[in-house]
């Protein structure tokens, strides 16, 4: 999400004569682009701030903005506390930016910009700037789902859908840019509700010519609808793997967390999706450390995490944050127990991430090129459809193209394979 709204900041940046450049030193304009999902992100916006501060000496004429989660939720706070901010932009309002930019060089003063709005206004998700094969597209903004951890629903605000027709428009610009691969974007795509449902959408995004692959995040669990999951049988670019968060496998923590399913109903889900495609790949997020959680309900995790077998989990300690529900909850648990949960877990997972990794050894699989390999330029890096990272020896002019790749060697993060 964020990434996608830096490379909406880029478009309109861009339409202004703006162009990105690697050397901070350099630079006009340096934006902050902020996440508040835990406290250690949110922590990090201030200590990046402090670094660029200093630039301003050399170049009185540098503007500083911080945009994004952080800036929604503090607002002209962050001006008192970082007074050499000029601009703070919310979620809402990128679309401003070159406004904002505008006043702050004309009228010499700060500006901060975070009205929340009920709908999307025109033009305010131009195509992404992106180069290389795949790009995000958003097709809604916001979440109105309240998990008591979360502070998407405060810093995003409500859930709104873009019309198709938009996001349809933009895939196909993409597409005439050279992309292949699309991943429709929202905090909770399965409640997409623009003018046609989520399924069909999906659908339409799959007839785009040059497009070759469709990926979509996030998912509510409890969303998901057997249309969706039988779609995967019908369109052959809609990827095989599926992002979706379980967060706790305890169905009294979920209760508690207002996740509205159980593990059961999950397991269900998941197991459907195994039954009818072989390939798919599952992956999921997981908080540990949630207050009240007890080593009972952890064993219940740790016993999910062992019978779903996923492709990949991100895990989190649970971070309180402010204006939640959960952060008021008086039964918090000490760091050194989140600690140890958080590692129990990843050790746990790091194996079984290996052995599902494994069994791709051998197999032969559809891998749409990315480009050069960073780390070795005689290689070439793709995904496959469930989505694993495959290294291979190979000519770049093969970027973008789908090539078939046998896999030899499988890694915890990545395989290695044969054109
Ligand atoms: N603490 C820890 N992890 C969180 N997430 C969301 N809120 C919190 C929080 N307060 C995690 C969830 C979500 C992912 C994007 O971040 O697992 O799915
Ligand atoms: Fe946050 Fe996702 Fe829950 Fe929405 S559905 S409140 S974004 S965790």
């Amino acid at each position: 999400m964020n990434e996608n709204d830096t490379e909406r900041m880029l478009a309109f940046l861009k339409d202004h004569r703006y162009r990105p450049t690697d050397t901070p030193d350099r630079a006009d304009l340096i934006l902050i682009n902020t996440c508040s999902i835990r406290d250690k992100a949110e922590q990090k916006v201030y200590s990046t701030a402090g670094r660029y501060k200093r630039l301003k000496r050399n170049n009185p004429e540098l503007v500083i903005g911080i945009s994004g989660c952080v800036a929604q939720q503090k607002g002209g706070e962050l001006l008192k506390r970082m007074p050499y901010v000029d601009i703070v932009v919310g979620t809402h309002n990128i679309h401003r930016l070159t406004e904002l930019l505008k006043r702050v060089r004309e009228e010499k003063t700060q500006v901060v910009s975070t009205e929340l709005y009920g709908s999307i206004e025109s033009g305010e998700f131009p195509t992404p700037e992106v180069d290389g094969v795949k790009a995000y597209v958003s097709c809604m903004r916001g979440c109105d789902n309240y998990c008591t951890y979360c502070i998407v629903p405060y810093v995003r605000g409500r859930e709104v859908s873009r019309p198709h027709r938009d996001v349809i428009e933009d895939i196909r610009r993409l597409a005439d840019r050279g992309i292949k691969e699309v991943t429709l974007l929202g905090q909770n795509v399965n409640s997409y509700c623009g003018d046609v449902s989520f399924p069909e959408l999906l659908r339409m995004v799959c007839r785009v010519d040059g497009i070759e692959r469709v990926r979509f995040l996030t998912s509510h669990p409890k969303d998901i609808s057997e249309e969706l999951i039988y779609l995967f049988g019908e369109e052959e670019k809609l990827a095989r793997s599926m992002h979706l968060p379980i967060q706790a496998g305890s169905d009294r923590v979920l209760e508690r967390m207002k996740r509205r399913y159980t593990v059961k109903e999950y397991l269900k889900k998941v197991s459907l999706f195994r039954r009818l495609y072989r390939d798919v790949s599952i992956s999921t997020d997981m908080i540990v450390g949630f207050p009240g959680e007890t080593e009972e309900d952890f064993r219940e995790t740790m016993e999910v995490v062992r019978t779903v077998g996923f492709d990949s989990i991100f895990s989190f300690k649970y971070s309180p944050r402010p204006g939640t529900e959960a952060a008021t909850y008086t039964d918090q648990l000490p760091e050194d127990v989140k600690q140890r949960r958080l590692e129990e877990l990843q050790a746990t997972q790091r194996e079984i991430t290996i052995r599902r990794n494994r069994l791709l050894v051998g197999r032969r699989m559809k891998v749409l090129v990315e480009g050069e390999s960073k780390l070795d330029r005689t290689e070439l890096t793709g995904r496959t459809t469930c989505n694993r990272i495959v290294n291979f020896p190979g000519d770049k002019g093969l970027t973008g193209s789908m090539v078939d790749v046998t896999i030899r060697v499988a890694y915890a993060n990545s395989l290695r394979g044969e054109l």
